[in-house]
């Protein structure tokens, strides 16, 4: 009888480093056959809307082999709302926001975690997680927003503003971090920028969150120069143009945004809060102002629910491939460190952003 795991174990005992997801697919005679077709008819009868029945013989095969592999080395998956469909509903255990991604990792059982998601959402698994192997399937798969700002430039920012609390959102290094009183997430901003009991904080390092942070409190809130290279690309004349086209579309936006494309939208939330609203309020018709393949994975669960883009690929994001994701836990390579000293101090931001918001 076939059995994919096992043959997967045995080649990484002998498979050379540096050999790709698809040689090792290759040597393993993983193609897909009826008798997978069959096997797998319930998860396709799922997906089906998203996922077209020619890439399904592709998918299906390394969604079985990476579901037994994980199950053999107790290793847990953790995906991120703006994975791919295979990815998302073939072998997540937890899907989520970066809030719920941070939350569920302290809560991993597995010894192994597997983040399907950009470099500083498996950095802020292994702060949590310091004694497990935390393994990205991309080292590459970073995020404009983190490459905005070093540990250097929020010390800088601590001396030109003293006694200012400074709450950084998790789109993050480590070492970024490190430097920071306090963590944040798009679904927790506001209730960490008041938390902090001063009339001032810095914000950093998106402008865009910062500035839609400041619509919704009091306090003063000083941003840095940061950008999502993807939500950023949204303007509010596009979105004008889609409802005067259709009148009955309702508008539901990330807070990546700018701020005048938040003013056209209906709801702006969280990747999660955005899901929860499609969810609760069944539109028609709604436009997810967001990354692409959050409105597939959505649609999977409502059916009911048309959903109209435009939307923009997070080029970070779809470095993560299940060829990559198999060839991850295969070799168990591609381990995400974080220096010692760095880890305490950003563990703290962390973790005070997870009670702080609880
Ligand atoms: P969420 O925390 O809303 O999931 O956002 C993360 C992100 O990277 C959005 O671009
Ligand atoms: Fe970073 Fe934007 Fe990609 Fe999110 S969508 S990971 S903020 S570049």
């Amino acid at each position: 009888m076939f059995n994919a795991s096992q043959e997967l174990l045995n080649t990484a005992a002998t498979a050379p480093a540096g050999q790709t997801g698809a040689q090792i697919l290759e040597e393993m005679d993983l193609h897909y056959n009826d008798a997978m077709g069959r096997d797998m008819a319930d998860l396709y009868e799922r997906v089906k809307s998203v996922i077209p029945p020619v890439e399904w013989p592709f998918f299906a095969p390394y969604i079985k082999a990476i579901n037994q592999l994980k199950r053999e080395k107790n290793a847990v998956i953790l995906a991120h709302n703006y994975q791919t469909p295979e990815i998302f509903h073939g072998i997540a255990d937890v899907a989520g926001d970066s809030l719920q991604l941070a939350i569920e990792a302290t809560k991993a059982e597995g010894d192994i975690i597997v983040q399907c998601g950009v470099h500083f959402m498996a950095e802020t698994s292994k702060l949590l997680n310091p004694e497990k192997t935390v393994l990205i399937p991309d080292m590459g798969a970073g995020c404009s927003l983190a490459e905005s700002i070093t540990g250097a430039d929020v010390r800088a920012l601590r001396e030109a503003y003293p006694n200012v609390p400074i709450v950084t959102y998790v789109n993050t290094s480590a070492d970024v971090k490190a430097e920071s009183d306090v963590c944040c997430t798009s679904s927790n901003a506001v209730k960490i920028v008041e938390g902090m009991g001063t009339d001032r904080v810095l914000c950093i390092p998106d402008e865009f969150l910062a500035q839609n942070i400041a619509r919704e409190t009091d306090v003063e809130v000083i941003a840095w120069k940061g950008r999502c290279e993807v939500h950023e690309l949204f303007t509010p004349e596009e979105l004008q143009q889609y409802r005067n086209d259709d009148p009955g579309l309702k508008i539901i936006a990330h807070p990546e945004c700018k701020p005048s494309v938040l003013e056209e939208a209906d709801f702006s939330g969280s990747t999660s809060a955005m899901i929860k609203w499609v969810t609760d309020n069944q539109p028609d018709r709604v436009l997810m102002v967001t990354e692409c393949s959050m409105s597939d994975n959505v649609a999977v669960e409502n059916p009911n629910v048309n959903f109209v883009r435009p939307c923009n690929l997070c080029p970070h994001m779809k470095q993560i491939t299940l060829p990559k994701v198999l060839e991850t836990l295969v070799y168990e390579r591609q381990a995400v460190e974080v220096d010692a000293s760095v880890a305490v101090k950003a563990r703290q931001a962390v973790e005070r952003m997870i009670a702080l918001s609880a």
